[in-house]
């Protein structure tokens, strides 16, 4: 039997298992645990989380032998795991990043994003090249099947041009935007900023959610809506191309395809069609993510999203957020707003 990748996990909350509680057994996996287990190539044997109940919850749902409060109480083992695991707030990643390695793991596979600031991500990112430790970040939608197959049939002009592209999200402009961020920047290359607006609070006190226009290396325009988070989570995106238009729904759970066809009313008219809709079963994304860190591991095949990629979202995160800034320094707190 082949040996199994020795997996310690920082932070025993959503992400590492609580998504899943709800889920039948059968279900893909939405946390960590679940897809480590799945996988099969791995063993979860240790966590960390200072909240006593929920890391004993959470040893016993998904049997981990050991668990304990902080970094202090782990043994020091030097090489004892080759995945460290980071699902703890985003606000003590930085930290956990710097303490896992110091056990000097094989990879490190953290949620976004990678820190609350650029700084802490640029600084995490090169320490890890430079103790040559593999650091893999979970913007789910780079190991997404129909993120991949849109991006090849972009890229081989299956749908001819870009012409424009219209997203929206809410929820913090590093909390989620950089997950949008990640997905513009993986479709479609190098973006730069063209327009800042106004920093919205709708959740996150220091992470307001902000409009935006980029633009591709091409010239084509993005342009970057905000919903207001306390409404319902957004996470939508429409692609206007030659020969149609595409659209994400529901963080990806739906998507549309539309293509140009002549009319039959209207003697040189071209119109959209109603389409075809995908709806896939439950997203595969982690349970991709994990086999991906597998493979890298175990056939140095390359991570999907790496620390590198995660560190060009935020960066054009952190840019708007600060021109937005300053252009206005008082972010507008719509929290309350009816
Ligand atoms: N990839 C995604 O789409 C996605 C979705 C949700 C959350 N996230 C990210 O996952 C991370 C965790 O989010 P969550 O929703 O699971 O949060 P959560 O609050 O559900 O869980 C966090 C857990 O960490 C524990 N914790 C607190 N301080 C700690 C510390 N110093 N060391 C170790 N554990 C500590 C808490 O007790 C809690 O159990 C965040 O960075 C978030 O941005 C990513």
């Amino acid at each position: 039997m082949k040996t199994k990748l020795k997996v310690l996990l920082i932070g025993c909350g959503n992400m590492a298992g609580g998504y899943d509680l709800l889920q039948p057994e059968e279900a893909l996996p939405l946390g960590h645990a679940k897809a480590f287990r799945q996988h099969g190539g791995f063993e979860l044997t240790s966590c960390i989380d200072p909240d006593t109940a929920q890391r004993q919850a959470f040893q016993s749902r998904w049997q981990v032998t050991h668990g304990y409060a902080c970094w202090q109480d782990l043994p020091q083992d030097v090489g004892a795991f080759d995945v460290i695991s980071i699902c703890s707030p985003t606000g003590v990643h930085a930290q956990d990043i710097q303490a896992a390695l110091a056990l000097k793991p094989r990879l490190i596979f953290c949620e976004k994003p990678v820190s609350l600031h650029l700084v802490q991500t640029q600084q995490a990112v090169s320490d890890c090249a430079r103790q040559q430790v593999l650091l893999a970040v979970n913007h789910s939608r780079r190991w997404s099947p129909q993120v991949q197959q849109l991006k090849q049939q972009l890229a081989q002009g299956e749908w001819g041009a870009v012409r424009s592209v219209s997203a929206v999200y809410n929820k913090g402009m590093l909390n989620n935007g950089s997950h949008m961020m990640d997905l513009l920047l993986n479709l479609f290359g190098t973006l730069h900023i063209t327009h800042v607006g106004q920093a919205v609070v709708d959740f996150f006190d220091a992470d307001p959610s902000v409009d935006a226009c980029l633009q591709t290396a091409d010239g084509v325009p993005i342009q970057l809506n905000v919903a207001h988070a306390h409404d319902y989570a957004l996470f939508e995106m429409q692609i206007v191309t030659e020969k149609g238009v595409i659209t994400m729904e529901d963080g990806g759970a739906r998507w549309r395809f539309r293509t140009a066809k002549p009319s039959a009313q209207l003697p040189g008219y071209n119109f959209l069609n109603d389409g075809e809709w995908v709806t896939p079963q439950g997203s595969p994304a982690l349970r991709n993510a994990v086999a991906n860190l597998h493979d890298a591991l175990t056939r140095s095949a390359a991570l999907a999203c790496t620390g590198i990629h995660a560190l060009q979202a935020q960066t054009l995160c952190e840019q708007i957020q600060q021109q937005a800034v300053a252009k206005w320094p008082q972010p507008h707190d719509r929290r309350e707003a009816a």
